[in-house]
């Protein structure tokens, strides 16, 4: 499970993660289970933390966002209802020659020489073959086959489709029915070898007779019907040349069954996101949380994904956390309705601009009610930027990739990833890192709440008195107006949803009524989803937070030490508290009553084992950005020192003296 060889700097991240405890494999004294991951000592306080301070963000900071805590396993119908159980797959492809499993859509195209071969037969067998189905063979006929040993299938074809000769004709036929019944013979089965420029062709006919051995012809003489050249191919397994099958779509949900019968009706399946329970939650939480749209509920927790290839160490995984918020805002017709016109989208943040480009525009704004949802996906995306900048990763190491039309779901009006640009990240032609996806911020209409308001039965709309009240106000053009936009987005949104037996009338029918409702203050909410991924960030953070530093002594004997830079606000030990020595009952008595003091408030870690440099260095590649040592100035030495502390800080070394009595609030006001 190692990482390429070509990424040295994930190879030490990677090590890292084990020697100090931040991430381990899964299941690893069985040989690991590929795809997920253990979060160590320090793995398992960093991911509380980046939790801790997303949920405190965006709910306990927020008076329009309420939390949900839902279960994994819910019921199928949700799915369903989803799209996942129809639509959530990735295209799948195997090597036909390993069995190994790609995903169609991430292999790296390729160029070279690509040799066809049409089948394998095994000689031996062949001539046992002609022998047994006619006692005396002509000579010819076997000279003619071991000679053309490569092309025996096209001879014997031809000669049962050409030959004049009755008696080959019918040798033929025999030969060819025996060789096809009997596996062990003869495979007619086509595959091809790309074999990339300046490898040898030979490591072609290789990889086929290991193709044809596995199908039981074990002496192989193939075949070859084609040499062609080809570009940019994805249809070969990158690490051998060998064909792979057609893409195939693969649903990426794990399966289970509930209850002590596996049967059909007991099947559910793990969430692959947790964004479908707080849609299936919203009528309960808008009615018991005092909310009106727009708000938002939000949730952390694991999801599910059985990937085709996981990979990136724990950035694609099969297991992994998620923290999404579903925010509810109205449409735009509403809007209109309401405050005459929707505000445009310059109007609010614009995260996306480079840094230093546009400054002033990409001051977020204050949430207004006449914000479309433009403006609100603007916003989120400018929100969950600043979250980012918070706790360490500044705008440089982030990117953005807006999905284009092709790439968008087809419910979906918008959505902006955003990325950061890990070790792994894949550079373009000038050298320029995009980065990978950490977060992907949707404008996902309509879509959810009407998918389970149908399937469900049960109605997902709000009423809006202030729509209603509006509404009788407008003039009978922008009432015809906004009631056919309505009409035509909800005509729109059934007819691609339409279940086979709905008719084009029926369609209508649900979209008059819908647009009717509207005039009446009623509507199905939109939603603004910004979904991150804990584990992808909490890869970031350590990839971001990774430095070495390189020092050579007065004997010319270099030490290549490791710290790791987190902001104090997600690192994992807040401080290091320390004894200079172990040995002195008075420094120990005086350290452990400071570890006491802090604990209550935040992780700290009590260390008097070795040198104090070592331990300092020890604390620096935990990520601690503050050691606090208790020396005999802190028992009075000096009694103009007595009671104060020495602070170190991780980042540059510098130490300065504090009183025991300022500490605590010295280190809150940098770990907040
Ligand atoms: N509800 C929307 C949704 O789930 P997504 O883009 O599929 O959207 C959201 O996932 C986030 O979840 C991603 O941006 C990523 O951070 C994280 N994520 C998705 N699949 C993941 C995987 N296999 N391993 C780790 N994180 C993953």
């Amino acid at each position: 499970m190692a990482e390429p060889k070509e990424n040295p700097l994930m190879e030490k991240i990677v090590s890292l993660c084990k020697r100090r405890g931040f991430i381990f494999q899964s299941s690893e004294i069985y040989g690991g289970i590929n795809g997920f991951w253990d979060y160590g000592p320090l793995g398992a306080e960093l991911k509380r933390n980046v939790k801790e301070l997303w949920w405190h963000a965006m709910t306990r900071q927020r008076d329009d966002v309420a939390g949900l805590e839902a279960t994994i396993i819910m019921s199928p119908q949700i799915w369903k209802a989803s799209g996942h159980v129809d639509t959530f797959s990735d295209p799948m492809c195997d090597c036909l020659l390993t069995k190994k499993r790609f995903r169609a859509d991430q292999i790296e195209p390729q160029s070279g020489i690509v040799y066809s071969w049409g089948g394998a037969v095994k000689l031996g067998k062949v001539e046992e073959k002609i022998h047994k189905a006619n006692d005396n063979p002509p000579d010819n006929q076997i000279e003619t086959i071991r000679a053309n040993a490569n092309r025996v299938f096209v001879r014997l074809q031809r000669d049962v489709e050409q030959n004049e000769n009755q008696n080959s004709k019918t040798i033929a036929i025999e030969v060819l029915r025996l060789i096809r019944a009997d596996k062990s013979a003869a495979s007619e089965e086509s595959f091809s070898v790309l074999v990339a420029p300046g490898k040898p062709p030979e490591s072609a006919r290789k990889i086929a007779s290991q193709f044809y051995a596995q199908r039981g012809v074990e002496v192989t003489h193939l075949q070859l019907e084609q040499i062609e050249k080809v570009e940019n191919s994805t249809r070969f397994n990158p690490e051998n040349g060998a064909l792979l099958t057609e893409p195939r779509p693969f649903n990426l949900m794990f399966k289970t069954y509930v209850g002590p019968v596996e049967s059909e009706e007991g099947i559910a399946y793990l969430r692959p996101e947790t964004a479908q329970a707080i849609f299936a939650q919203f009528k309960n939480v808008l009615e018991t949380s005092r909310q009106r749209v727009p708000f938002g509920i939000a949730q952390v927790g694991k999801a599910f994904r059985n990937e085709v290839t996981p990979r990136n160490f724990t950035f694609r995984s099969r297991e992994f956390e998620q923290m999404e918020l579903e925010f509810f805002i109205k449409p735009d017709e509403v809007i209109e309705a309401i405050y005459g016109s929707v505000a445009s989208a310059a109007e609010t943040g614009r995260a996306d601009l480079p840094v230093g480009q546009d400054a002033p525009q990409r001051v977020p704004t204050t949430p207004q009610p006449n914000w479309g949802w433009q403006a609100w996906h603007q916003y989120w995306v400018e929100e969950r930027v600043r979250f980012y900048e918070g706790i360490g990763l500044s705008r440089e190491t982030l990117g953005f990739h807006h999905q284009t039309p092709a790439e968008l779901a087809h419910y979906a009006r918008a959505c902006t990833d955003i990325l950061f640009k890990f070790p792994f990240s894949k550079k373009d032609e000038q050298g320029n890192v995009a980065g990978d996806e950490l977060e992907g911020i949707a404008a996902r209409s309509d879509f959810d709440l009407s998918q389970h308001q149908r399937f469900s039965g049960k109605p997902m709309g709000v009423f809006d008195e202030e729509l209603r009240a509006a509404w009788g106000k407008l003039p009978e053009e922008k009432q015809k107006e906004l009631w056919k936009r309505y009409y035509d987005n909800r005509k729109n949104y059934l007819t691609k949803t339409a279940k086979p037996d709905e008719t084009p009338e029926q369609i209508q029918k649900q979209a008059t009524a819908d647009a009717d409702g509207l005039t009446k203050g009623q509507y199905i909410p939109h939603v603004i989803e910004p979904s991150a991924g804990v584990d992808r960030l909490i890869l970031a953070l350590i990839a971001n937070a990774y430095s070495e530093a390189t020092k050579t002594d007065d004997k010319g004997k270099s030490e290549t030490t490791v710290t790791i830079k987190f902001h104090p606000r997600v690192a994992p030990i807040k401080a290091g508290v320390m004894p200079l020595l172990k040995n002195k009952p008075e420094l120990v008595k005086k350290a452990q009553a400071v570890r006491d003091l802090l604990r209550p408030w935040m992780n700290v870690f009590y260390d008097d084992g070795g040198s104090i440099g070592r331990r300092y260095a020890r604390q620096d590649e935990a990520g601690t950005p503050f050691c606090v040592t208790i020396d005999f100035d802190t028992l009075g030495e000096k009694p103009e020192l007595l009671d104060t502390v020495t602070i170190r800080y991780r980042d540059d070394g510098r130490q300065e003296r504090l009183k025991i009595s300022e500490l605590l609030d010295f280190l809150l006001s940098k770990i907040r």
